[in-house]
């Protein structure tokens, strides 16, 4: 695992942008992991603008995403596909039948799951996943406990992620939904790359405990831990609590990887 402060959440969402549009240079079908969320909506701003101005190109790329609330149809605003074409896909010339959520709304929720699961497979894996941390140390929605081989499949929500998520849902709690269809923690570990990123100072003592502290299920995040290529960047706020904060910043100012990164 290496960790990247950045001075701002928003050179932060820009470097994780710049990583992701350098693969999608060296590899135009790739398969790149989407999540949805806050702290994902300035990435996908600037690889929108990435697209407008320097024409960086989707039209090969295909897409999974991490997660869906169970019940809403994709038609529905607070559904994270309406997100995604919101903040990223009306926005870039990719292909809308390469794009691939779970259905929430499907009636067999656990043949739903499968169907994901062979999709991704038979895609050939994912090449990138992006990933947010959420307010219990959640990756995707695998909440505490969650088994750290477990695939796609429906999990029951935290209270504290239905807190976390009320904003998005006008502020109401009780709006939303209480069951998600998820990849798995093993899923997301059998990706290539994982590029995670978290800004905030409420998150700082989330991010310490999955960055630096044990692994374990009641942190879902420190199972990246056991991953041979994850990147974590985050804010100066984010930061705040890591113990190894000097050794991360000395990893940016000198390591050659990234060299072109420190330059702009
Ligand atoms: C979203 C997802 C979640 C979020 C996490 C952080 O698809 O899977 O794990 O990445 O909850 O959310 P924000 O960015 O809203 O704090």
């Amino acid at each position: 695992m290496e960790v990247i402060i950045q001075p701002t959440a928003e050179k932060a969402a820009l470097l994780v942008a710049r990583l992701i549009a350098r693969r999608l240079r060296a590899k135009p079908a790739f398969v790149l992991g989407l999540a949805t969320g806050r702290t994902m909506e300035q990435v996908y701003g600037h690889l929108a603008e990435m697209h407008r101005r320097d024409h960086l190109d989707f039209s090969l790329c295909r897409t999974f995403n991490l997660d869906e609330y169970v019940g809403l149809s994709p038609k529905d605003q607070h559904s994270y596909r309406y997100y995604m074409d919101q903040h990223l896909f009306s926005r870039v010339n990719i292909d809308r039948r390469n794009t691939h959520l779970p259905n929430g709304a499907a009636r067999d929720l656990g043949a739903e799951c499968v169907r994901y699961e062979e999709l991704i497979h038979d895609c050939g894996g994912i090449d990138v996943q992006l990933l947010g941390i959420g307010a219990d140390g959640h990756i995707g929605f695998n909440e505490p406990l969650s088994a750290l081989r477990s695939r796609t499949r429906e999990k029951a929500l935290t209270p504290a992620t239905i807190r976390q998520n009320a904003p998005l849902f006008g502020g109401k709690a009780s709006a939303v939904p209480r069951r998600a269809l998820t990849m798995g923690i093993g899923t997301i570990l059998d990706a290539s790359h994982i590029l995670t990123l978290v800004t905030g100072a409420e998150k700082a003592s989330i991010l310490a405990k999955a960055v630096e502290g044990p692994i374990t299920s009641m942190v879902t995040a420190s199972a990246l831990q056991l991953h041979a290529d994850c990147k974590v960047i985050v804010d100066e706020a984010a930061s705040k609590r890591l113990r190894g904060r000097d050794y991360y910043r000395w990893i940016f100012r000198n390591e050659p990887e990234w060299q072109e990164f420190r330059a702009r």
